[in-house]
């Protein structure tokens, strides 16, 4: 018994539990994610998964992403970034939807299963019936030599290491990392990026470990709006374009590990409902970067604000705007706005976390969750 805690101890690297050491290795995990794929001066993006397989995504007419929980979420961001670099048309799927919604699927399209353990027997199934129908079939897959590394015809590693912590993290960062050099590699190909569009990508791409780890920074600032707001029943998060996954993934985590209600909105449809849920007892998270939908998400805030709800405000460094109408901002680097996911989701993740321990829950291992779901 000692000897497997002091293990666990020399596991965790010094950190009080994994999920928050994961969180701190998303800076490492990404760059391993981009190691040997990522070669900015040159121009060039290596994927022997995709290299190999290339006609089968230039001439796909769309791609279909199935997943689960938060690999779910990191095919949402995929749509975003592979219909405005790549222009080719996503649907982003559940799985277990998927499975048994006898869907239309032709050997025109492309199938990208995401998932870090490899084993979601939801995922697993949903391949099966893709290759059935004769869908070219593509792996994002975390755990080496899993299951559905070896159901699909072909895929791309995550590379992330092992993650312990069964709220997922740097899984999440380094897929959305992985569906980046695709969409950039397909965009490249199909003409869909200009070269210096292209060009100037791979470069803040390659910078946005260092900028994890900035955003990282606010650890000690997030930890005190934790404190804040841990009592909370209810909390509500919001984002737009690249951001809206990020706002769903920001409430899931939280949902996770602190048992709080939290629910994720686009913003715009606060008006269609959620808006009335919002008093002065209503903590909101927006994510307000300074790009895409700046203003409209401002005018959100307003509307909040005006309600007398809590705004905490993921924001630009240097922003004014929010800062001015929030009652706490957290900052991330500015980067390029399909980017911006990387670096919003840290905050959130930090957040989830401090609560959670604040609360004293099992941040490891939430009740009635596992790392894994091996059936139906
Ligand atoms: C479980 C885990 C989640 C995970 C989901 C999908 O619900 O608790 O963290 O996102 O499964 O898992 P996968 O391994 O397929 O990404």
């Amino acid at each position: 018994q000692e000897l497997k805690f002091n293990l666990e101890q020399i596991e965790k690297g010094g950190y009080e539990h994994f999920m928050l050491k994961e969180i701190h290795e998303q800076p490492h995990a990404i760059k391993d994610t981009y190691r040997g794929r990522l070669r900015a001066k040159e121009g060039i993006i290596k994927m022997a998964g995709i290299d190999d397989n290339l006609e089968k995504f230039t001439n796909a007419s769309r791609i279909i992403i199935v997943a689960c929980g938060t690999s779910w979420h990191a095919g949402l961001v995929a749509e975003y970034i592979f219909e405005n670099l790549a222009r080719i048309p996503v649907e982003v799927e559940y799985a277990s939807e998927f499975r048994y919604r006898n869907p239309v699927i032709t050997n025109n399209d492309v199938v990208i299963a995401i998932s870090q353990s490899g084993e979601t027997a939801d995922t697993l199934a949903a391949i099966k019936l893709a290759k059935e129908k004769g869908a070219f079939v593509f792996g994002v897959c975390n755990v080496v030599g899993s299951s559905i590394a070896r159901e699909t015809h072909a895929g791309a590693y995550t590379h992330a290491g092992p993650e312990i912590g069964v709220a997922s993290t740097k899984a999440f960062t380094t897929q959305i990392t992985v569906l980046t050099l695709i969409a950039l590699k397909l965009g490249k190909i199909k003409g869909a990026l200009s070269n210096s569009d292209y060009h100037y990508h791979l470069q803040e791409l390659e910078l946005i470990p260092e900028k994890v780890e900035k955003a990282l920074k606010s650890d000690a600032h997030i930890k005190m709006v934790a404190d804040i707001y841990k009592d909370a029943k209810n909390c509500l998060y919001l984002g737009r374009g690249y951001n809206f996954p990020v706002a769903l993934e920001g409430a899931l985590k939280l949902k996770e590990i602190s048992y709080i209600h939290a629910e994720g909105y686009p913003a715009a449809e606060m008006k269609h409902g959620p808006i009335a849920l919002i008093d002065d007892q209503m903590p909101v998270i927006v994510i307000a970067v300074n790009k895409g939908h700046y203003e409209k998400v401002v005018s959100n805030i307003e509307e909040i604000k005006s309600r007398s709800g809590k705004i905490i405000g993921i924001v630009t460094e240097g922003d004014t705007s929010v800062k001015k109408l929030a009652d706490h901002v957290i900052e991330v680097p500015e980067t390029l706005e399909s980017l911006t996911p990387l670096l919003t989701t840290i905050p959130l993740q930090l957040l989830s976390y401090h609560i959670a321990v604040m609360l004293e829950k099992n941040v490891d291992q939430p009740r009635n969750l596992a790392k894994s779901v091996t059936v139906e």
